[in-house]
């Protein structure tokens, strides 16, 4: 999704820029650009299509440098990726705006202002407010006033960067339902979608909040609410990441963070300390009160939540119930007394979800957030936090993330136990946990094999993945995985849905992918792939090795290591993480940065 960067200093800004935007390249995007204020007070500009690496290649051909400036990575919402629609957008060679969000009300605002002599060069929501403010500047005493003004015209989502080469000391910058945060260096200012892009060069952060309005100079800042009043806001001091975002040997971040697994499990939880003081000090209180729990997530991290609602019914016997936070936000569900809203995200930035978060909160109504980023906007949007120690994921396609929120969620499940009076099986959550390092490991172990099984998948067009019980969102997990990167068309299903429909679908063209833990459903399970069978589906079965499946005509079977039921969800997910990383690679797609996707989606 977008990405924004912005400095102003005493030095050359350029290198800092365009640094920080190689750190957000994670985020996925289509296109790049920079602006920049020159010494002679000309505004220069780069735009290309493509990767960062096109925009260093025209800034090496054609330096522009400056002491101020802002750059971009833009992911395509209104208008197709192109130089024309990629960010800044600029007015008279004079102001130049960076955006990431989406302006609803674009389209009025443009007509409104063609209708006034104004020519637009883009398809872009963006492009408005530049020529606003062109617009305004002339009765406002200043670029800051002029933001303030032309922001009370927008409806919609934005975090801004702007630029005006008639103030070369400084830049204005404006939040509103997406993220940004400001970097305080010593005797320069900067401001980034997030802190990684900006941590070359400061580890002093200031985390905007909406309608928030700043003023940026070397050395110094000014804040603003909507009202044009002075705010404060906390200054944050981060210690440096505790993981290296190098690819070191790995051909790629996803199989460099699928190895990584086991080492983040073991930082994100302790299985000596699975009690409510874990969320926060208030939690044991309210997991006290608690009497329904409402989940609220969005991808990936909507299947940790599905995972979620079957460990908390079976083991700590509350109601939970879990929907896509896109959908969640635009209805008026029921939320009884004592229910708390739980959201799940890795970015804490998922713009849909912060909405949805916004939308059931009312007084009385706690709200925790499992999140692996700390002072996201999410986290800050919620009393209680458990914060997965997941470490900066670079790959757009969730592994360690998912696995560590499920993790963070067995301790949950553990802590709500307690509070609810449900501790006679405590100990056996104690023991998976403490093994569960160990488990994954021996997952990965397997690699050569799971390669092996993937080449049958590389000339494919369909899957079919099929789970029972908790390890159906593990299905949904693994299709999603292989959708995401290899572009096979994958579908999930509860095995026992097969026969309702989907069966119809089954041919030796379609491979159908079984998760087949030793567990309570495991005939239920075998008879329904019987059924794919009886109509020549091809099965690739994961299966622990103890279950009895074994390879013969058109069954492959990969025989699991054993593990403890309660974190099998975890040792599965790994193995067919692996399996969609070997079929994307077979298939030559990149990736680290699939077609189409954004890593933190900062808009709705
Ligand atoms: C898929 C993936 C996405 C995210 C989703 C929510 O691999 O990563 O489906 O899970 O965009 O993002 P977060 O967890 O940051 O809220």
């Amino acid at each position: 999704m977008c990405g924004i960067v912005a400095g102003v200093a005493k030095r050359e800004v350029s290198e800092i820029l365009l640094e920080g935007l190689r750190r957000l390249e994670y985020r996925g995007y289509d296109s790049a650009g920079m602006a920049l204020i020159d010494n002679d007070r000309n505004l220069q500009l780069h735009k290309a299509l493509g990767k960062v690496a096109e925009l260093e290649a025209a800034q090496a051909q054609q330096p522009i440098i400056g002491c101020v400036g802002i750059a971009h990575t833009r992911w395509a919402t209104h208008g197709e990726p192109s130089t024309a629609n990629a960010h800044p957008h600029t007015a008279s060679d004079r102001y130049a705006v960076v955006h990431n969000g989406i302006i609803e009300n674009h389209t009025v605002l443009r007509e409104d202002l063609e209708r006034g002599g104004v020519s637009f060069l883009s398809q872009t929501d963006t492009e408005v407010i530049v020529h606003l403010i062109d617009q305004l500047r002339p009765s406002h005493t200043d670029l800051l006033s002029t933001v303030q003004s032309v922001v009370n015209k927008l409806d919609g989502a934005y975090a801004l960067a702007v630029i005006d080469r008639e103030e070369p000391q400084s830049l204005v910058v404006a939040r509103q339902g997406s993220p940004l945060v400001l970097g305080v260096g010593i005797g320069e200012m900067f401001a980034g979608s997030d802190t990684l892009a900006l941590r070359s060069v400061t580890d002093r952060f200031v985390y905007l909040e909406d309608g928030d309005i700043g003023c940026l100079s070397v050395g110094d800042y000014a804040l603003y609410d909507r009202a044009g009043e002075p705010i404060s806001r906390q200054v944050v001091h981060l210690e440096p990441p505790k993981t290296e975002d190098v690819l070191a040997d790995y051909a790629h971040y996803m199989l460099k963070e699928i190895h990584e697994q086991p080492q983040r499990l073991m930082d994100t939880v302790q299985a000596e300390n699975l009690t409510a003081e874990q969320f926060g000090p208030e939690a044991a209180e309210i997991f006290l009160k608690t009497r329904a729990i409402q989940i609220i997530a969005c991808g990936t991290s909507y299947h940790a939540g599905l995972v979620a609602k079957y460990w908390i019914e079976e083991f700590a016997q509350i109601p939970c119930s879990v929907e896509v936070a896109s959908e969640i936000r635009y209805r008026i569900p029921v939320i009884v007394d004592g229910t708390l809203i739980i959201s799940i995200s890795q970015s804490g930035e998922t713009a849909d979800t912060l909405a949805a978060i916004n939308h059931l909160g009312s007084a009385g109504i706690a709200r925790l957030a499992i999140c692996n980023v700390d002072h996201s906007a999410i986290v800050r949007a919620s009393e209680l936090v458990y914060l997965t120690q997941a470490g900066p994921e670079i790959g757009v396609a969730s592994t360690k993330a998912f696995t560590t929120q499920l993790a963070a969620l067995l301790v949950l499940t553990a802590a709500l136990m307690q509070t609810n009076n449900q501790q006679s099986r405590l100990k056996e959550f104690e023991e998976a946990i403490a093994n569960l390092p160990l488990a994954v490991e021996a997952v990965i172990d397997l690699e050569p094999k799971i390669k092996q099984l993937a080449n049958h998948f590389v000339t494919k067009h369909h899957a079919l993945f099929l789970g029972r019980g908790v390890f159906y969102p593990i299905s949904m997990e693994g299709a999603l995985k292989l959708k995401e990167i290899s572009y096979i068309h994958a579908e999930a299903y509860p095995a026992g849905e097969l026969k309702h429909g989907p069966l119809a679908l089954v041919d030796e063209d379609m491979p159908v992918v079984a998760v087949a833990p030793n567990n309570g459903l495991l005939e239920k399970l075998r008879s329904n792939l019987e059924e794919v069978r009886a109509r020549g589906g091809e099965l690739f079965v994961f299966a622990d090795e103890e279950s009895g499946f074994e390879t013969g005509p058109g069954v492959h079977v990969l025989a699991m290591p054993h593990s403890h039921i309660l974190t099998a969800p975890i040792t599965y997910t790994v193995a067919l993480q692996l399996l969609s990383y070997y079929v994307a690679v077979a298939r030559g797609t990149d990736v680290d940065k699939p077609r189409n996707l954004a890593k933190s989606v900062t808009v709705e």
